[in-house]
């Protein structure tokens, strides 16, 4: 099972970097304040879900310790179990219609069982349409008093502010390198994984903030090292800014050469890469040379050794902007996907071929 999983927090004192909100959120436990309708905003794999789910079941929790769900009494074993009709997960980005808002607002009335509060998870919700946003709100403006709601996103900037206005807003910090080093060292001795001070700070490095990517990176190299994790092969893996092989790609987008490309992600398979980050540098790669196209001042702004600024502005006069643009496009959004997807090279092959057919990728 993959360490991101396995390692979900079950209290707040195991959600790491996100003091300000989890020490709030065990004092309103500890002193019974509340409140309908909370917000969760911030970068992905930071915590909103499972600080939710954790607050789900404080709140029902029998016999809370600090505000945490003792994880013991008959309430919080009810709640453990994935499918308990009290925490109802909703995902907005397939559920976007009013009709999906609707029905939440009929159920809503029926009271929870056997414990006090039904909590609704509404994840992504900034993809919910307009007509979707109305029926929620009226939703949120009067909640039966045996409700929840907890809505997450990754982009407030797209909530309506109606919407703001009436939940209480935690914003999930990025979390420091530091802190993500010490999770990843107790995570690693307690799976009896070695791993030396420097490996550690470049996976914890690569991570970016993100408690989940740092343990998806984690769990690649880890599973490739089998058990004893080196600077060298760390350092090859990550292959975060192998210049030349963003460029072969490139060249291979550029003339249309499918079996160039699967060949090179077949070797990248092999080299036990990790393919979701390959894509996000494939959209920082086209990044780089639409600045080049574009701005004057473009190395103050990339700041490249000078050879390799080169090449790259070579490589950059053989695109037009609109071609970068679609690149950009098509694999940051693939890069998300590719995080949770079973068949990691079949998404990443097929989204090369969306990007040089030009199609647009469809997500629902
Ligand atoms: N703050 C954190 N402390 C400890 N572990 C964390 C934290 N944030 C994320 N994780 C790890 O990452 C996994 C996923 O986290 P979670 O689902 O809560 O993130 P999220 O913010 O909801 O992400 P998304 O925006 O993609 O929905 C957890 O199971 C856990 O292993
Ligand atoms: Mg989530
Ligand atoms: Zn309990």
């Amino acid at each position: 099972m993959a360490l991101y999983r396995t390692y979900r927090p079950k209290t707040f004192d195991e959600v790491i970097g996100q003091e300000h909100i989890t020490k709030t959120l065990e004092n309103q436990i500890m002193n019974g304040h509340i409140g309908h309708a909370y917000l969760f905003t911030g970068t992905r794999g930071t915590g909103k879900t499972s600080v939710a789910k954790i607050f789900a079941r404080a709140v029902n929790c029998l016999t809370p310790v600090n505000g945490s769900p003792c994880g013991k009494c008959e309430n919080c074993l009810k709640l453990q179990r994935d499918n308990d009709i009290n925490i109802i997960e909703m995902d907005a980005a397939s559920n976007n219609k009013v009709d999906d808002i609707r029905e939440i607002r009929e159920k809503v009335r029926f009271m929870p069982v056997d414990v006090k509060y039904k909590v609704y998870i509404i994840d992504e919700v900034h993809m919910l349409t307009d007509s979707a946003f109305n029926a929620l709100l009226k939703t949120l403006e009067e909640p039966p008093k045996h409700v929840i709601f907890i809505l997450a996103t990754t982009e407030v900037h797209k909530l309506p502010q109606t919407i703001l206005s009436r939940c209480v807003r935690f914003d999930f910090r990025l979390v420091p390198v530091g802190v993500l080093m010490k999770h990843l060292r107790k995570i690693f001795d307690l799976e009896k994984i070695e791993c030396d001070e420097e490996s550690l700070k470049l996976i914890a490095t690569a991570g970016e903030g993100s408690v989940r990517d740092t343990l998806s990176i984690a769990d690649s190299i880890a599973s490739y090292c089998k058990g004893k994790i080196t600077k060298e092969e760390t350092l090859r893996i990550l292959g975060t800014t192998d210049y030349s092989l963003n460029i072969e790609f490139f060249n291979y987008l550029k003339d249309r050469e499918v079996g160039g490309i699967l060949a090179l992600i077949d070797r990248m398979e092999k080299e036990g890469k990790n393919l979701a980050v390959f894509s996000k540098d494939v959209s920082k790669h086209a990044r780089n040379l639409l600045v080049i196209k574009t701005c004057e001042n473009a190395n103050e702004i990339l700041n490249l050794p000078d050879d390799v600024f080169e090449e790259f502005k070579q490589q950059a006069d053989a695109f037009d902007e609109k071609t970068l643009i679609r690149y950009m496009q098509v694999f940051s959004s693939a890069e998300n996907e590719l995080r949770y997807t079973l068949s990691v090279r079949l998404l990443l092959e097929t989204t090369c071929l969306t990007a040089m057919t030009g199609m647009e990728v469809k997500k629902n």
